[in-house]
């Protein structure tokens, strides 16, 4: 049996809609781009929804607004995709790398307020797999300090905290729509926030600072220096076409995951991360803690199953070391531990139950075969 880590959800609706766009030959960002950020930003229950070109633009148009550069510092989790780091460099600022929770894999609160300094003007909290984050916590941090959260929402679509989306707790957050992700537009991203004035700058500022209320050509004005951060229609139309199916996309993610846990109960020395009791996790990821994760990794790929690592510990990577726009707050024991036992299982729509029975069955064989 060969089963892969993902497939994307690609119907002929799908292609249909993307030949439409091809066909009408209104190929950049504009109605169909429009139409995704409206679904999006009902679905996510947000004021507003900015579509841009990948998460890691989304976050550095995020810290940009809120005037983040250089003397500034942002403090963001070890255990995550290296983008979350990087923008806060990109714009000129410091990142201030911290632990994360071992159950969680989420970025450690104590540790977060152990880092704060007079400089710091923000955080970047990870709902890291479509795992959320405890936002009571978090708006505690931020009147306390008064620093902006803005959530790296990457993998979190469909993901809620006591009954409301991600996307609606952070000052900012962000989402991508990179294939590992359910909803994916190839490569793309999308932001959300309450407020108004952000919206609109940072709409402006991904249109090459346009001042966008004026709508025919030759009364537009420039209002400041901006980029091109836009997201085609070809691209959106893919997103939309997925934005029909998304309850039945994430019904059934979370059905697999329920399925994952009842079948890995009877397996032993699989422990699986902890979720906030008041939260719903979208599963980006369906993953585990192991021990002997590496050589389990290879055996279950030689039979066939495509399973993964989580994601990275930053602090054992070249870029984030000795660099003067990174500082490295603690030992990372927490993420170094997460880094070596998490393993990712397949997981998209279409999976089977029969499949996840031989996943699970091979796993607890090799686990048995390493013990
Ligand atoms: C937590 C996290 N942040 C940021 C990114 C970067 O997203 P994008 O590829 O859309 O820029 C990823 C991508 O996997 C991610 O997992």
């Amino acid at each position: 049996m060969k089963i892969p880590l993902i497939k994307p959800f690609i119907t002929d609706d799908l292609k249909n809609s993307v030949l439409k766009v091809l066909d009408s030959g209104y190929l950049t960002e504009g109605p169909v781009t429009h139409e995704f950020e409206n679904s999006f930003k009902e679905f996510i229950g947000s004021n507003y929804a900015i579509a841009v070109t990948s998460c890691t633009t989304g976050l550095e148009v995020a810290l940009r607004c809120l005037n983040i550069g250089p003397g500034d510092e942002v403090i963001v989790p070890d255990y995550t995709y290296p983008a979350t780091a990087q923008v806060v460099a990109i714009v000129g600022a410091t990142a201030v790398i911290v632990d994360v929770h071992a159950d969680s894999m989420l970025i450690d609160y104590n540790a977060i307020e152990a880092a704060i300094s007079k400089k710091t003007k923000a955080v970047i909290p990870v709902s890291i797999f479509g795992n959320p984050l405890d936002y009571d916590h978090l708006k505690r941090i931020k009147e306390k300090y008064n620093v902006f959260i803005i959530e790296d929402a990457a993998c979190s679509i469909g993901a809620s905290f006591k009954g409301k989306n991600v996307g609606v707790w952070a000052d900012i957050s962000v989402f991508s729509l990179h294939p590992r992700k359910f909803i994916t537009t190839g490569e793309g991203g999308m932001i959300t926030t309450e407020n108004d004035a952000w919206a609109e700058w940072m709409n402006s500022y991904k249109h090459f600072g346009m001042n966008m209320k004026n709508s025919n050509r030759e009364s537009i004005r420039f209002d400041m220096i901006g980029t091109n951060y836009k997201l085609s229609n070809i691209l959106s139309a893919v997103g939309l076409a997925q934005m029909k199916h998304i309850d039945e996309l994430l019904d059934n993610r979370i059905t697999l995951a329920n399925n994952y846990k009842n079948l890995l109960a009877q397996v032993e020395g699989i422990q699986i991360p902890a979720t906030h009791p008041e939260a719903i996790h979208s599963y980006q990821s369906f993953c585990i803690f192991i021990d002997n994760r590496d050589q389990v990794m290879t055996r279950m790929r030689e039979n066939g199953v495509e399973v993964q690592i989580g994601t990275y510990s930053l602090h054992k990577h070249t870029a984030f070391q000795n660099n003067p726009l990174v500082r490295l707050d603690g030992m990372m024991r927490n993420s170094s531990v997460v880094f070596d036992h998490c393993l990712t299982l397949p997981l998209y729509y279409g999976l089977s139950i029969v499949e996840q029975k031989y996943i699970v069955d091979l796993l607890n064989q090799t686990m048995n075969d390493h013990t």
